[in-house]
């Protein structure tokens, strides 16, 4: 029976093609972050295994695990109202079988309530993606630039810049489509390459560091930021606010040193 203690249930939006003003995405990794990006009006928030770069210290995605995504992504979910949370699946979770994507996204969401996993990689993962799809999970796909195989692309370089490269990507990005992905995440790529798959495909493609043509974008919270020494030429930095953090802690550290912390 329902009464007054029934939790409503939350409509999900799935992204849509956007001709006229692309969607804005942006990377968050805890409720206090989730509840800025959500008053500064993000569409949708990604709990990116970037985690492990910008916040866990590692020099690559590759250490980071279901654990670590669950525990920040539920974060996430406790912060947002209403912007749609999609959730990182990492190196390890779900590459092995589609049996092991299903358990893995299964985890995810139901341990974070979130409401959509991420996962890197285009023809080749194309039959785990129809299989979660049938499942019933949204999958949104990340092809081009795939962190998790930096190891195997030699660094995090730009993606499809000869023509048979392009023509895979074209390929991958048709695959994870036609297998049922709601949307695409297009990585470091030429912007006529993502141009030409966005007028291509019928669910939205989702750019960083891809042009300006796509129905997304997409970046990460400390890029935008500027909260790193340093950002991928792709991504510009909106504010200065490593140096706005240092500024501040360095002047309450000396009002610290000289007993000179204003207080009423
Ligand atoms: O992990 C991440 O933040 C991402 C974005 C860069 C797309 O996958």
């Amino acid at each position: 029976m329902h009464n007054k203690q029934t939790k409503q249930y939350r409509q999900a939006s799935l992204p849509t093609k956007q001709h006229e003003c692309p969607q804005v995405w942006l990377t968050a990794y805890d409720a206090h972050t989730a509840m800025l990006a959500e008053a500064a009006g993000v569409d949708v928030i990604l709990v990116g295994d970037s985690l492990g770069m910008v916040s866990l210290g590692f020099d690559s995605t590759i250490p980071v695990t279901l654990e670590h995504m669950i525990h920040h992504a539920s974060a996430v979910v406790r912060g947002r109202q209403h912007a749609w949370v999609v959730c990182d699946l990492p190196f390890g979770s779900y590459q092995q079988s589609p049996e092991q994507a299903f358990a893995s996204s299964a985890k995810v969401l139901q341990a974070t309530g979130c409401d959509a996993v991420k996962i890197e990689g285009g023809q080749a993962m194309a039959e785990t993606i129809r299989f979660l799809s049938e499942r019933g999970v949204a999958v949104v796909a990340h092809i081009g630039l795939t962190p998790q195989s930096v190891k195997k692309l030699g660094g995090f370089k730009k993606q499809g810049l000869n023509e048979q490269a392009a023509e895979r990507l074209l390929k991958d990005a048709a695959s994870v489509s036609d297998a049922g992905a709601v949307a695409v995440v297009l990585e470091c790529m030429p912007e006529a390459l993502a141009n030409e798959i966005t007028q291509q495909l019928e669910i939205p493609t989702v750019g960083i560091g891809a042009g300006q043509g796509c129905d997304a974008q997409v970046l990460v919270w400390h890029d935008v930021l500027g909260l790193n020494a340093s950002n991928p030429p792709f991504a510009p930095a909106y504010a200065n606010l490593r140096q706005d953090m240092i500024h501040a802690i360095e002047t309450w550290a000396n009002d610290v040193r000289k007993r000179g912390v204003p207080c009423k």
